[in-house]
């Protein structure tokens, strides 16, 4: 199980000024060699409680410095983000020998952008999304299914948008950018937020492997 990583090394110099720039190159490099589902990312939430969880969500977005995502405002992900907006993010692009790790603040989109967005999606997703009170406890296959099939015959044309599923925009504090390096000394270069100025600009700084 033991590998060495030897894909590449990750300099100071060459990195963007902006994290999303540099992200945007590295979801690049992702997609064009082919990885399975380069956009999926795992979302880390903690409720009132302070227990930890995680799945994987779809990246759908870049918008005004946040990564986006969708999904239903009834989750158990979405109750621990009303709860505690502070959040993670990690794209494992393991067979790239990379990780991107975000923290960040999660926010729900406006229902202009939603609405776009659920637009896009094809007929069945639709079909899935009002069918499935995500997370709760079912029966039976048969009972996801009878629900799937109970809502196509209400909406026989057009699927309205739920009010209970909605984009949330994660707006990040963190961003690490990490690539395996020879014998274990792996390259970690870290935005932080925290240069000071108007803007708040960004800080990269070197994280022992
Ligand atoms: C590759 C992949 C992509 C997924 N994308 C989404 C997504 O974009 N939105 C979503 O709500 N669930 C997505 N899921 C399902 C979630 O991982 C999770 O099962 C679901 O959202 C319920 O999570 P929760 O109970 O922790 O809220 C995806 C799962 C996988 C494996």
């Amino acid at each position: 199980m033991r590998r060495r990583y030897t894909s590449g090394r990750l300099i100071e110099r060459d990195l963007a000024p902006d994290p999303f720039d540099e992200f945007r190159a590295w979801l690049h490099d992702a997609v064009t060699k082919g990885l399975a589902e380069p956009n999926a990312m795992v979302l880390g939430t903690a409720g009132a409680d302070g227990r930890p969880s995680s799945r994987t969500v779809l990246l759908k977005g870049i918008d005004d410095g946040a990564f986006v995502f969708f999904t239903n405002t009834g989750s158990r992900k979405a109750t621990e983000i009303a709860a505690n907006p502070q959040v993670s993010l990690c794209f494992p692009w393991i067979a790239m020998e990379r990780q991107v790790l975000v923290c960040g603040v999660a926010s729900t989109v406006s229902r202009d952008a939603t609405l776009a967005y659920w637009l896009t999606r094809p007929r069945e997703s639709q079909i899935g999304a009002w069918a499935s009170h995500q997370s709760t406890v079912i029966g039976t296959r048969d009972d996801i299914e009878a629900s799937a099939a109970a809502v196509g015959e209400r909406y026989p044309d057009e699927v309205p948008l739920p009010d209970f599923w909605s984009g949330y925009r994660v707006v990040p504090d963190t961003v690490e950018f990490w690539q395996g390096g020879v014998a274990r000394l792996h390259d970690r270069l870290r935005y932080r937020r925290g240069g000071g100025g108007a803007d708040d600009a960004w800080v990269v700084e070197r994280l022992a492997p």
